[in-house]
């Protein structure tokens, strides 16, 4: 199973990604690991240092948008397995701008699957296209209930639209098309190398600094928060064991709203800064709510559980320090990625909240 197969990773620079790609190296030796990236703000090699000289690595910079890149990096490799992780994915930044996330996440996703259909034609036996997806494809729930496999679809956000025009070009390409495919939608992740525009980075990085620590509206909303060694290791268990055709659903069962989780956070930094108790949580500010911001998500992994015997490992309390320890320890890595382009975003976004 494991000799001499040819896998590529999109977004391996990015944050989950990154972990993915490790993972993959050290674990199949025998694989040889192509990583193709278009190294947007979000895509930084720093993230894969440790594993960058390996044998078995291989980087190529590609925009998925561009088909030539994608039809010549095809050319170049003979893939066994793809495992699709490059998108845009700040929700804020597809309100902003929506274009790109159209652009790299349904076109982006379309060139992918020409080229392997292209390259798989009707020899596709023991190939697979994996595709990496959201919870957020389903929509918002109210104070009841969890994301199933089955449910419906319902993307609220430029974003999680974008997502579902993927998935949905995924399944038709695997049923017109008999291009063999999975896919997995996934809660909200945390832990190193998540890029400081996201809630728990963002908050980390603001309480150090003394700055304000925005929380939205009421600081009411609920997500279901893994830890991303978690959804790695969630991921190369469905891309080794999981059934063609089929969805998996990936999630924490650690519901927090978003007030409770931020207030975690602060005692958390008190104590790791050696700050009185309630220093930190004096930061916290309320603004101006993200535009039909989704009020729950909540995911049904039981399936995952069940048929392929995944669990999440960390306590979140303990996943959550052991993500304070590594932004305290990596200063020069936040300093790298918070780039004049990033202050400039940063300001845009958050000024008159
Ligand atoms: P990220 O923004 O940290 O990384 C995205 C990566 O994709 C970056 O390395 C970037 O350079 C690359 N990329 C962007 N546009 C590209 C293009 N046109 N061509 C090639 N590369 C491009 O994202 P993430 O949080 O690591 O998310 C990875 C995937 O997992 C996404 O598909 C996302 O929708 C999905 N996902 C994320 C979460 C989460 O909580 N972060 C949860 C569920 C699913
Ligand atoms: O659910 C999976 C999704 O989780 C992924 O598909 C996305 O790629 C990922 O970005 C994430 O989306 P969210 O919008 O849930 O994540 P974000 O970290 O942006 O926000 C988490 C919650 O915190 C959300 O309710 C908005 C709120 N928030 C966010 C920021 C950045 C704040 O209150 N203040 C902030 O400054």
């Amino acid at each position: 199973m494991n000799n001499n197969k040819t896998i590529l990773i999109t977004g391996g620079a990015g944050f989950i990604g990154s972990h993915v790609v490790r993972r993959f190296v050290r674990n199949y030796p025998d694989y040889l690991v192509v990583n193709a990236d278009k190294l947007t703000y979000a895509g930084n090699l720093e993230n894969l240092s440790d594993i960058d000289r390996s044998p078995n690595y291989r980087f190529e910079r590609i925009d998925i948008v561009d088909k030539k890149s994608v039809t010549e990096l095809f050319g170049r490799y003979s893939f066994d397995g793809i495992i699709h992780l490059a998108a845009e994915s700040h929700v804020d930044r597809s309100i902003t701008g929506p274009d790109e996330f159209v652009f790299t996440n349904i076109v982006g996703t379309v060139n992918l699957l020409n080229a392997a259909r292209a390259a798989w034609g009707n020899n596709s036996g023991g190939k697979l296209f994996y595709h990496i997806s959201t919870d957020e494809v389903f929509g918002s729930l109210g104070s009841e209930g969890m994301f199933t496999e089955t449910t419906a679809y319902d993307p609220k956000s430029p974003y999680s639209a974008s997502k579902a025009g993927s998935d949905h070009m995924v399944r038709a390409y695997s049923h017109t098309f008999g291009v063999p495919a999975i896919i997995s939608n996934c809660s909200n992740n945390y832990g190193p190398n998540q890029f400081p525009e996201k809630l728990i980075p963002l908050a980390i990085n603001n309480i150090k600094n003394r700055k304000p620590v925005p929380v939205y509206g009421k600081g009411e909303n609920i997500r279901d928060w893994l830890y991303v060694e978690d959804h790695a290791a969630a991921i190369d268990l469905i891309f080794h064991s999981g059934k063609t055709g089929e969805t998996y659903n990936i999630g924490g069962n650690n519901e927090w709203k978003n007030i409770d989780l931020i207030r975690l956070l602060c005692r958390i930094m008190d104590r790791k800064t050696g700050r009185n108790p309630g220093e930190s949580e004096a930061l916290i500010t309320f603004v101006k709510d993200r535009p039909g911001h989704d009020l729950r998500y909540a995911i049904d992994s039981s399936k995952l559980q069940g048929e392929l015997g995944w669990k999440p490992i960390p306590r979140f309390e303990d996943g959550l320090e052991r993500t304070v320890d590594w932004y305290l320890s990596n200063e020069k890595w936040l300093k790298n990625v918070l780039s004049g382009d990033y202050e400039k975003y940063y300001d845009s976004m958050y000024s008159g909240r």
